[in-house]
């Protein structure tokens, strides 16, 4: 089994996916994200074919440190729970910290993503905060309203 990991995804590819990969974004966002310079996309690659994306951008960046949020991470549902979103995970650290800065990586999931949020915590990320009913504001079906978590984690320069 090989694996690789490539920078340059094409919007189109996920416009493709987006129901496997639980993307609720609309066609313009993903245009709007594309087309910006701090945006780092990485998508995982098994055998010659897609299973997985993380999709992200940098909040700020100065000498000494670098913020970046993961706005998205998924893998195609026959593919999960085999260690590959970890493995893209660790491969987003290793990018981000290809200098001497200290990181900070920021993300939030849905209070109910019980397997995002094991993967997070496991990484060594931490919650920080929580937004009640954030996400799911449905009228029809208020039971459905679910808190964001949202966690970071720090990698300092040393380290
Ligand atoms: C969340 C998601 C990206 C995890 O991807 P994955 O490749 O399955 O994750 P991993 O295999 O690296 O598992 C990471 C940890 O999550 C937990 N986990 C993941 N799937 C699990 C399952 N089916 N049963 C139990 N635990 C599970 C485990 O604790 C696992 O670590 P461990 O195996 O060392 O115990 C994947 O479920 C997914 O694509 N979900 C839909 C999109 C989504 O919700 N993204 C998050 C948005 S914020």
């Amino acid at each position: 089994m090989t694996y690789i990991f490539q920078k340059t995804i094409s919007p189109d590819l996920l416009i493709q996916y987006k129901e496997p990969l639980e993307i609720t974004w609309s066609k313009d966002s993903f245009c709007e994200h594309f087309d910006n310079k701090k945006s780092l996309n990485i998508e995982l690659i098994l055998d010659s074919k897609f299973i997985g994306i993380l999709i992200g951008h940098y909040l700020y960046q100065s000498q000494d440190v670098d913020e970046f949020e993961i706005l998205h991470i998924a893998i195609l549902p026959k593919f999960r729970n085999k260690g590959f979103a970890s493995n893209l995970m660790k491969e987003l650290e290793k990018i981000l910290k290809i200098n001497e800065k200290s990181l900070k990586i920021f993300l939030e999931v849905s209070s109910m993503n019980k397997f995002a949020i094991k993967l997070y915590e496991k990484l060594g990320y931490k919650a920080y905060n929580e937004r009640k009913n954030y996400y799911g504001s449905n009228p029809i079906n208020p039971s459905s309203l679910q808190n964001a978590i949202l966690f970071a984690k720090t990698l300092n320069a040393k380290t």
